[in-house]
Order: C-alpha cells, then structure tokens, then sequence
C-alpha cells in the first residue's frame, strides 16, 4: 500500500501558555491538492512548517511518504518537499539563477547541471530565458513570485508547501498564477498543501479545503460536501461567501 504524502498525528505545538496547534490529525493523499484556511493567528504556517521540520512540533508525529519527519535530515526533506514562502524570501543580491538554483547548491550539483535546471524551470513556470540573469528587484511582484515556486521545484520534489503565495498581487495575476500552478501540479504529479485566506481561490484550486481554528481542524472535506454538511457557522460562512460574490457579479453583469 502506499503511504500517504502526509501525515500528522495529534501534532500539538505550544509557545508558551498558546496552543499554535493543539492536537491535529491530519492525512493527505499522494496527488492532493489541499487548501489550508483559516483567520490570522490560526496556525496555518506553523502546520506547514511542522511538515517539512522547520518546526519541532511538542508532542505528536509527523511522517512525509511514510518517514518520520524527526528523523530525516535537512538536505533529504529540503530536497523532497518545496516551499514557497509568504513573503518570498528570493536574496536580494543574488541572480534569478541563483536563487532558483539554491537547493541544487546545496546538494552538490556542479555548475552545468545547475544552469540547465535553471533553463528548464524558467520555461516551467513560464518566465523568459534572459530574466535568469537579473536581480530579484529588476522583477515584477507576479515575476518574482514565478521565481519563488522555481526555487522550490529546483530538486523535483514530489510534495509543495506554499503559503499564501499568490497574496500579495493583484487579482488578475493572482488568477493567472493560481491556474498556471494548478496545470503545473497536474503535469508534475505533486502533492500540494497550499495556505490562502482566500475562500474563492481555494474553492477554484483545491479538491480538499481544511479550515483551521484556534490550531485545530475545524471542518475538512471537499468544498461541495463541506458546503452541504458542515454545521458549523465559521465554516458555513467562510464557504457562502465565494458563492454569494459569484450570484452578485452574475447579477451585476447580467452574465
Ligand atoms: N515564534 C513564535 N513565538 C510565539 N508565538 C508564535 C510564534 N509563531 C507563531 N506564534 C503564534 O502562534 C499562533 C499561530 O501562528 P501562525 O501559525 O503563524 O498563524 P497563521 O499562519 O494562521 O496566521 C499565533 O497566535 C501566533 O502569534
Ligand atoms: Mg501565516
């Protein structure tokens, strides 16, 4: 049997007096495409730190394809899961090329096999060849956020990690990216959790939507079948919204 891509038992990780997750089961299939919501403060991003051992959760277990995450060493998990983080993080006084092939650095590959990945990844996430030598400021905000997913497919993990990573652009680019993304997880088989405050992106992206609340599972399931059975207010609401915005703008439009 196959192990799932993820999995966390009653994962409970503390600063000091504050659960920041208290008690989270959570499984995830090989070729998911989750989207991790929940207000600010709900431990959306210690969760995803938690799997890939940016975190050292307090008590609890956590195994990605079936190992223990405790266990692993640093350059295997960076290799085997990507992250695209928040804010970015590209280093600002290094190329495009050399923040996309950073993780490759890392493990050795000398420089050819680095400058072709490179060029692959640029076509990939389908930016122009000759943005490699430029710096990350020399880079629209959708650009840059391009870079960011490269930088994290650099070693072909099998597993994405990303949070909120189209949030800071506009809505066209936004939509764009998240589309592009999705086609991207489909052609490279990935297993994908990806944090979005945005309830209408993850009901378009996602074929699993997990609320959290206060570090703990709120609601998990398809968006159709939470919307038809969850009891749930926070959750009820947070799933209305998008289709309450898409009957207006119908409305509005006369679409
Ligand atoms: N390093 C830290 N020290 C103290 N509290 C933290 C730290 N990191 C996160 N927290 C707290 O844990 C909770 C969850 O944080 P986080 O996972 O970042 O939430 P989210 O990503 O959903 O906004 C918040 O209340 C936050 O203030
Ligand atoms: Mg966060």
């Amino acid at each position: 049997m196959v192990p799932p891509m993820i999995e966390l038992s009653s994962v409970t990780k503390r600063y000091g007096a504050l659960a920041a997750l208290d008690g989270v089961d959570l499984s995830v299939a090989p070729g998911a495409f989750v989207a991790l919501v929940g207000g600010s403060g709900s431990g959306k991003t210690t969760l995803l730190k938690t799997i890939n051992g940016l975190i050292r959760p307090d008590s609890g277990h956590i195994a990605v394809a079936g190992d223990d995450v405790s266990a692993a060493e640093p350059h295997a998990l960076r290799r085997r899961i990507g992250y695209v983080f928040q804010e970015v993080g590209l280093f600002p006084h290094l190329t495009v090329a050399e923040n996309i092939a950073i993780t490759p650095k890392l493990l050795g590959w000398d420089a050819a096999r680095r400058a072709a990945r490179v060029a692959e990844l640029l076509d990939l996430v389908a930016l122009p060849q000759e943005v490699a030598a430029r710096a990350p400021s020399a880079l629209s905000g959708g650009q840059r956020q391009r870079v960011g997913v490269a930088r994290a497919l650099a070693a072909e993990p099998r597993l994405m990690l990303m949070d909120e990573p189209f949030g800071a652009l506009d809505p066209i680019t936004r939509d764009a990216l998240g589309a592009d993304y999705r086609a991207l997880h489909e052609r490279l088989g990935l297993t994908t959790v990806m944090v979005t405050h945005d309830m209408a992106e993850a009901v378009l992206l996602a074929d699993r939507v997990v609320v959290l609340a206060g570090g703990r599972i709120l609601a998990d399931g398809a968006p159709a079948e939470l919307l038809a059975q969850s009891r749930d207010p926070t959750v009820r609401a947070l799933l209305e919204a998008p289709k309450r915005q898409a009957e207006r703008l119908r409305e509005r439009l006369g679409a």
